[in-house]
């Protein structure tokens, strides 16, 4: 697909089809991730893909907002390693976007499930829940969980997603006007 027709056309799809991604696609989407700029090239990100069934269910009650999650043949777990990158949010957070993006590109839908600063239940942090449920070790972050699968419910590109209101230039608030050079 066009680049700009993928980002046209990306939606959040939180309901699947009960149908796995061949491993080659699951491939592609890490390669995605691989692919990503982090600072001082760091690449300090590790990505758990889990395709096992009760993981799964477990996943998708790491924290409200994660239900979606229930019907996805697979997810990627996104972590950082924080002691290699003081920016390890910003790194994995674009290697995430890389997977969202690339899912579309080769027909499967994605949506991402916060789990950085959000809760499990009232003790214990979303991070906590998910770092015990697949053993990840004590250095390692885990910023998100993207949710990956064949859509079971179609989405309208989103119209008209105009901002031009937040874009100043050559200082805050001043006016962008388009179609025009700066005088
Ligand atoms: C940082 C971030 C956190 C998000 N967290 C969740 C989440 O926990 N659960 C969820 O269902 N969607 C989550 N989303 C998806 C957003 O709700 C979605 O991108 C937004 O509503 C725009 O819809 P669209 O992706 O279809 O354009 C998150 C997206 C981002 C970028």
């Amino acid at each position: 697909m066009e680049f700009f027709e993928v980002l046209r056309k990306r939606r959040s799809v939180r309901r699947f089809q009960d149908r796995p991604v061949p491993r080659e696609l699951v491939e592609k989407l890490l390669e995605a991730a691989f692919l990503s700029p982090s600072s001082f090239n760091k690449r300090p990100w590790h990505f758990i893909v889990v395709d096992d069934g009760e993981k799964l269910k477990a996943l998708s009650e790491a924290k409200l907002g994660a239900s979606g999650l229930a019907t996805a043949p697979l997810v990627i777990v996104v972590t950082a390693d924080e002691g290699r990158s003081d920016v390890w949010v910003e790194d994995a957070s674009i290697a995430a976007e890389h997977i969202q993006l690339a899912a579309f590109d080769i027909g499967l839908s994605a949506f991402w499930v916060q789990i950085r600063n959000r809760m499990h239940d009232e003790s214990k942090t979303a991070e906590d829940y998910v770092k015990e449920l697949l053993g990840i070790p004590e250095n390692y972050r885990v910023l998100c969980i993207i949710g990956v699968g064949y859509p079971a419910e179609k989405k309208p590109p989103r119209e008209n997603v105009t901002e031009w209101g937040k874009v100043s230039l050559n200082g805050f608030g001043r006016e962008f006007r388009r179609g025009e050079d700066e005088a």
